[in-house]
């Protein structure tokens, strides 16, 4: 076989393993994989067994020694974390390699110097498959849409959460807590769920698509996030008698705030018609509204072997094709030119509906007394609803109308203070 293109893989895991099956198995696929030779693999481990038959003469654990190796061409990075993984992607576009990633943690993170050398030294960083697996959301927002101003992206882009709050739907007698064991075990969630059920995950992957929707980079601690810990099965249900289902979904928009974009991860009650609440267990979907192609959706893998080396694969060839075609310049529709810093809107000027469960003492005149607080602060309520609680209390649902977050807050820190008030178990928003 003639090989004209090296590859270095840093990481030979989940990902790495899938990679390798496709890059092995050319046939039937683009005609460019049959010169694509993987050429070193670097790991932390030696010694652990590897589901691919790859020659283990070119194993090493010596990650720098890829990055500089002057016979590689494309780097695809896939060990995961910020460092080493931050230093060798600096290392290997210093010495002219072409970068492959599927680490959103270090592009949202990072991504600024990354990019910046990288433009500086001539060299394409692919990321398709650092958000959303199989679902090529990338590519569409850097080629497919490029000629819409996108105004909002919102979706469902943690496998992990919607299992959680999907079989939180589907059985109510379920705890948080179990579902999440359930996951564990089932290898959708990680030892320490963090990342996940506290939304970080999320965030990265909106700060990475937002970014590429905008043009400008983001700042990770400016986003607003809230994980799904303090979702509970009763919140499920009175969602669904109220015709929602809730989601953790990555929100970011350009057009409601005067001071900046709009980018939050949280809880959010979505209506069982629209497409995103039928989007259940490990699924991944993405709603991009543009002018003038309106509203569109993407639904599919969100992780897994299969779906995320199809996005790291395609990202290969993408390079490879690009470099064949014009080896001298680079093709600015896979590039990232972005230079300055979006202004993101602190939350407290975001507008939106919201769902309140408070509970309250049994009394007389609870209701309007909360009807007077929030009509004090401009907070137009949709729907009320009072339901028998036990131990003398009693369960108020609240859903407001499109209200400012900063007046939802205020009134209820006057809430909070009413004698008849027990507490406020959960605020959520509304899509
Ligand atoms: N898994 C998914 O479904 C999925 C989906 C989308 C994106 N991603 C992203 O893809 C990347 C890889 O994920 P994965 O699930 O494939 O991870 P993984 O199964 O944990 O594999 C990581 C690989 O990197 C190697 N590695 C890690 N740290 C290293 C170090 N310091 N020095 C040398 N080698 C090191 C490991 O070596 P050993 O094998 O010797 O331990 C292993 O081969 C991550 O950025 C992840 O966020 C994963």
């Amino acid at each position: 076989m003639f090989v004209s293109y090296k590859v270095g893989i840093l990481g030979m895991g989940t990902v790495g393993t899938g990679v390798a099956k496709i890059l092995l198995d050319p046939v039937g696929r683009h005609p460019i994989l049959s010169s694509v030779e993987i050429y070193r693999v670097g790991v932390r481990s030696l010694h652990k067994p590897r589901e691919t038959n790859l020659d283990p003469s070119i194993y090493t654990d010596n990650l720098e020694s890829i990055v500089t190796n002057p016979d590689i061409d494309v780097v695809v990075e896939l060990m995961g974390g910020i460092e080493p993984a931050r230093s060798l992607i600096l290392q290997a576009i210093a010495h002219g390699k072409h970068i492959v990633t599927a680490n959103k943690s270090v592009l949202a993170r990072h991504g600024d110097e990354i990019f910046t050398a990288a433009k500086a030294k001539g060299v394409y960083v692919m990321l398709e498959a650092s958000v959303a697996g199989g679902i090529p959301i990338i590519q569409i927002l850097k080629q497919s849409l490029c000629a819409n101003k996108i105004t909002a992206v919102t979706g469902i882009i943690n496998g992990t959460t919607n299992y959680i709050l999907t079989r939180m739907s589907a059985n109510p007698d379920e705890s948080f807590e179990e579902i999440l064991a359930d996951a564990q075990a089932l290898g959708y969630a990680e030892a320490d769920p963090t990342a996940d059920v506290d939304g970080y995950d999320a965030a990265d992957k909106i700060a990475i698509l937002a970014s590429l929707a905008f043009g400008d980079r983001i700042k990770l601690d400016e986003i607003y996030r809230e994980g799904i810990r303090h979702v509970t099965s009763t919140d499920v249900a009175r969602a669904a008698e109220l015709g929602y289902v809730i989601k953790l979904l990555a929100i970011a928009r350009n057009q409601n705030s005067p001071n900046g974009l709009e980018i939050r991860v949280h809880p959010t009650l979505v209506l069982k018609d629209h497409p995103l609440a039928s989007i259940n267990g490990v699924t991944n979907a993405i709603t991009i509204t543009g002018d003038p192609i309106g509203a569109v959706v993407f639904s599919g893998a969100g992780a897994g072997m299969g779906a995320t080396a199809s996005a790291v694969v395609a990202d290969i060839i993408n390079v490879l094709a690009s470099i064949e075609a014009n080896p001298q310049n680079l093709n600015q529709l896979m590039g990232c030119s972005h230079q300055h810093y979006a202004t993101i809107a602190p939350v407290t000027e975001s507008h939106s509906q919201y769902y309140l469960r408070l509970l309250a003492h049994d009394q007389v005149g609870v209701i309007g007394d909360l009807g007077h607080c929030f009509g004090k602060y401009q907070v137009s309520l949709e729907t009320i609803l009072q339901k028998h609680h036990d131990q003398g209390l009693a369960e108020i649902i609240v859903v407001t109308k499109v209200v400012s977050e900063l007046n939802l807050q205020t009134a209820l820190a006057e809430i909070q203070s009413l004698s008849a008030l027990h507490s406020v178990p959960t605020v959520l928003r509304l899509l």
